[in-house]
Formats: structure tokens, C-alpha cells, sequence
């Protein structure tokens, strides 16, 4: 189905239908404070092995999803008061996080959260503390994040505030590694980093969804970036999906490209308003 035929609030269709649906996110809504409505009944899949981008704008609700999803949101007085959360058939949204790691679901947030003093390596080790396991699986945990970046490996003597903002990042996505998820909900790694690092953390997602076969939801605002990479794409707008399809189709949408590559005219406040006006234009012409 093309990007353009989905292109209103929808109930959940990916291509699940064709591969075992890990993450079902059903119709929540979110409040912060017993009063500000932020999340108006959002909907999303995401099939084994897929890479599933969530996009929109500064305040979109990006974040409040995935905290829903791992269960983060009490502690920022926020609460699902409706619909449910299912990973892999089983409601999970009254589990902690913790038991959430357990089950193989791991969080990484947004702004690369390390643990400044500590080193590189000693991060890393904090992400392993729900498991209990051996010396050796430790390292060999330990083994298999520095095989997947072989940077961390480098600095895993530093101390973390003194890494840059792209080891920090890939320091944060390594401590989630070392958990064995089988799920990361990732929180907009592009944030503040170059161009180029950015490919280069996309990449190690990429070859971590291949090889290790984790699937990934992942919040981004960079939306072209994030729709080279993951296989399909939600876009939310003030607490609602507006759109969704698979990401090629999402990424050669024409009101895509001209809302989120900042083509745009002065006035336009939102990607609905950018579909009023081609329809205007359209019916003008
Ligand atoms: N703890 C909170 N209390 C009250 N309102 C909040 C809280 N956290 C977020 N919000 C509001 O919820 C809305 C969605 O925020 P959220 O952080 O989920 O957006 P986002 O899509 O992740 O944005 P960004 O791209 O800037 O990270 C915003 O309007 C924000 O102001
Ligand atoms: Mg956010």
C-alpha cells in the first residue's frame, strides 16, 4: 500500500501481516499531570527484525511513546489512561522496566544519558546488572559490544564525560546491547551529532538489526536519515500518527519531502496543514 493511501490517523497497518509482530502499541493515551493531554490514542507494529522509524517534530510525542512502551512515565508524572501495550502477545504495560529488560526490551534515552564519571567500560557494565551471569559471559558480552563498536573498544579506559558526543551515544547503545535485547527502543541518536557520525551509528543499528536480529523503534526528527534505515515509518503530530507506510514510499512522498526537508512556505505550521494546501492547490489548478 502506498504511504499516500494511509495518509490519515489509521488503526495499526504495517507489514506485520507477514512477520511475527513483536511490539503492539494500541490506541494510548498519554496525560502528564492528571491534565495535559499529550498522546490522543497512537497506534503502532513493529514486526520481528524490522527497523521501525517514529518521526515528527519538536514536541510530537515521540518520546512519550517510547517511555509508555518502557514503562518510564511515572517518574515524570505521566500515565497511560487508555489503550494497551502487548510485546509478543503479552500486555506489558504494567511491568516494570526492569522486568522489561528481562524480557528482552531495552530503552535507550533521549540525550545519550552516561554515566559521566564513570569510564567508557564501566558503562558499559552497568547495562548487564538485571542479568545474572558469569565472569565469562560478562566478557563475552563486553566482547561483542566492542565488536560492534570497535571505537568504544578504544576509549573504554575514558572516562565518559571526556568522550565525544558520538561515543557517548554509541556508549549508551552499547550498555542497552549488554542486556541481550531482543527489542531497542531508541531515542534520536542523530540528536546534536555531525552528519557523519550520524551514518556511522546508523550503520552499527543496521548491522546489529541484520546479524544480531534486534528490532529497533526508533524516534528520530532527522526524518530522511532514520527512513534510509528502517524498514517502515509512523509520523506523528501532535500526539497522533497523521501518516504511516513503508519507508521507501514515506521518504518519495511529496508531502513528506516538502514538510520535513523544510520546503515549505512561511505560514505552514504542520504537515496537515501542508496536505490542505496541495489539495487547495490541486483543486486550483
Ligand atoms: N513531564 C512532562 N510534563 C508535561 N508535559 C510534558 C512532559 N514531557 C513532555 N511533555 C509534553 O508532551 C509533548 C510531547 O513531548 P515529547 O517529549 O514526547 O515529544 P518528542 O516528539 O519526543 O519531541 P522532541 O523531538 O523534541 O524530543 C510536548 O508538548 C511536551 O511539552
Ligand atoms: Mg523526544
Amino acid at each position: 500500500m502506498s504511504a499516500a493511501a494511509t495518509a490519515t490517523a489509521s488503526p495499526p497497518t504495517t507489514d506485520a501481516a507477514t512477520a511475527t509482530k513483536v511490539l503492539s502499541v494500541n490506541n494510548i493515551e498519554v496525560i502528564y499531570d492528571h491534565v495535559i493531554l499529550v498522546l490522543k490514542g497512537v497506534s503502532l507494529e513493529v514486526a520481528e527484525g524490522r527497523i521501525v522509524a517514529l518521526l515528527g517534530a519538536n514536541g510530537a510525542g515521540k518520546s512519550t511513546t517510547l517511555k509508555s512502551i518502557s514503562n518510564l512515565l511515572s517518574a515524570e508524572r505521566g500515565e497511560v489512561t487508555k489503550g494497551t501495550i502487548e510485546f509478543r502477545g503479552k500486555r506489558v504495560d504494567r511491568l516494570t522496566t526492569n522486568e522489561l529488560v528481562r524480557m528482552g526490551v531495552c530503552q535507550v534515552m533521549e540525550g545519550r544519558h552516561c554515566f559521566q564519571h564513570l569510564t567508557v567500560e564501566e558503562n558499559l557494565l552497568t547495562g548487564a546488572y538485571t542479568r545474572k551471569i558469569s565472569r565469562g559471559d560478562l566478557a563475552e558480552a563486553l566482547e561483542r559490544v566492542y565488536h560492534y563498536f570497535p571505537r568504544l573498544k578504544q576509549r573504554r579506559s575514558s572516562q565518559s564525560g571526556y568522550t565525544s558526543g558520538g561515543e557517548q551515544q554509541m556508549t549508551a547503545i552499547g550498555r542497552a546491547l549488554m542486556a541481550k535485547p531482543s527489542m531497542i527502543l531508541l531515542d534520536e541518536p542523530s540528536m546534536g551529532l555531525a552528519p557523519q557520525i550520524v551514518e556511522e551509528i546508523f550503520e552499527i543499528v543496521r548491522d546489529l538489526n541484520t546479524k544480531e536480529r534486534v528490532s529497533f523503534l526508533l524516534a528520530e526528527q532527522n526524518t530522511m536519515v532514520a527512513l534510509r534505515y528502517a524498514n517502515y515509518g509512523y509520523i506523528l503530530e501532535n500526539g497522533r500518527v497523521v501518516m504511516d507506510g513503508d519507508a521507501k514510499g514515506l521518504a518519495s512522498n511529496e508531502d513528506v519531502k516538502e514538510f520535513y526537508l523544510g520546503l515549505s512556505t512561511a505560514g505552514r505550521k504542520s504537515f496537515r496543514d501542508v496536505k490542505h494546501y496541495r489539495r487547495r492547490k490541486r483543486w486550483l489548478a
